[in-house]
């Protein structure tokens, strides 16, 4: 059999249109089936750049790394030159080769008239379910029942913990062996409380003030495990992870956040994250993520109170229809 063989100039011109569709095409292709995402990832130009150069350096290595590869490559570009290949076909890239480099040096230069990229709507709303608006944090204003079940737990001295915090208070608990467990909060509010349950007396508005303090203690430890890297100690967005992503997280200590937007919303951002957001919260996705995947309500809640509580915000007020 007869073995098919190519010159080395052919197979220069091959590899690289291989190289271009693998690095154009091929890997945005796996990308799908790797991320299972409905797009593919496309490769950034700057990285196709890299890919081509560092591939014609490989190409050149090879076709000079010998006076007959040399030989062998430059045939056909010789014989190209001196007319072996018809007369017509030599005037005609030729000819082609400076127009093709003008029409380039054109598209560069010509001034392009082209509409501005689209500024990210910051507070993206428009799938934003009606039924969220007048939701209201249920740890910043507990029931008349949930005050009540509080202060029968403060009596027994069996107030009950979310179990993230639990172990840490139990430890502190074995240590320091305090007289009540919510001396754990040296705060006036919680003060308050203890003195009053010493006297037997237990007013709504002091009990309400102590269970404040407790779910904001509770809220500010979900905080720090779950938001901590991204929105920082601060809350001003400068967690340890933030300078990672092109949207930075969010800074609610600024007036144009938390602030402006009302705890329904915010609730409704914190559970769906990024992949809840509409179209117009592009271009640059948010690395948010969907936190009903895993915090419950009650946890969510907890931590949008703290977060609030922390930024010295308050939501803004929903309209009165
Ligand atoms: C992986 C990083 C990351 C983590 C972790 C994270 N966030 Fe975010 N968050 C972001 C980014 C990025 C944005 C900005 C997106 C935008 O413009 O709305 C954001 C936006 C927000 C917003 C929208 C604020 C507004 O004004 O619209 C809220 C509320 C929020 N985060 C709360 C939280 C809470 C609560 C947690 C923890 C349960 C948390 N985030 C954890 C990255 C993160």
């Amino acid at each position: 059999m007869k073995k098919l063989k190519i010159g080395s100039f052919l197979s220069v011109v091959i590899t690289l249109l291989i190289v271009y569709s693998l690095v154009k095409w091929g890997i945005p292709a796996v990308s799908r089936e790797v991320t299972t995402l409905p797009f593919p990832l496309p490769v950034p130009g700057t990285l196709m750049f890299f890919y081509m150069v560092l591939t014609l350096v490989a190409l050149f290595l090879m076709v000079t790394f010998s006076e007959e590869g040399l030989e062998d490559f430059l045939r056909p570009v010789k014989k190209f030159l001196r007319g072996g290949y018809g007369k017509i076909p030599r005037a005609v890239i030729m000819l082609a080769i400076p127009l093709l480099a003008g029409w380039q040096a054109y598209e560069i230069t010509v001034p392009k008239v082209e509409a501005p990229a689209a500024l990210r709507i910051q507070h993206p709303s428009s799938n934003f379910p009606k039924s969220f608006e007048a939701k209201k944090n249920p740890f910043a204003n507990p029931t008349d029942a949930d005050i009540d079940a509080f202060v029968e737990q403060a009596k027994a001295n069996e107030v009950e913990f979310i179990p993230q915090v639990q172990e840490d208070i139990d430890r502190w608990s074995e240590e320091v062996d305090p007289e009540h467990i919510l001396e754990f909060f040296p705060v006036a509010p919680m003060k308050a409380l203890l003195a009053q349950l010493e006297s037997g007396t237990v007013d709504e508005e002091t009990a309400k003030a102590a269970l404040l303090e407790k779910n904001l203690f509770e809220g500010r430890a979900l905080y720090a495990m779950n938001c901590r890297a991204c929105h920082g100690d601060s809350v001003a967005g400068d967690g340890p992870m933030a300078d990672g992503f092109k949207l930075r997280p969010i800074n609610f200590t600024d007036n144009g956040t938390v602030e402006t937007i009302v705890e329904g919303y915010t609730f409704w951002r914190v559970t769906n994250g990024g992949p809840g957001l509409p179209t117009e919260a592009t271009p640059w996705d948010s690395a948010m993520p969907e936190w009903k995947l895993s915090l419950t309500e009650a946890e969510r809640w907890k931590i949008i109170l703290a977060e609030y509580d922390m930024a010295q915000k308050t939501p803004r007020i929903p309209e009165a229809h």
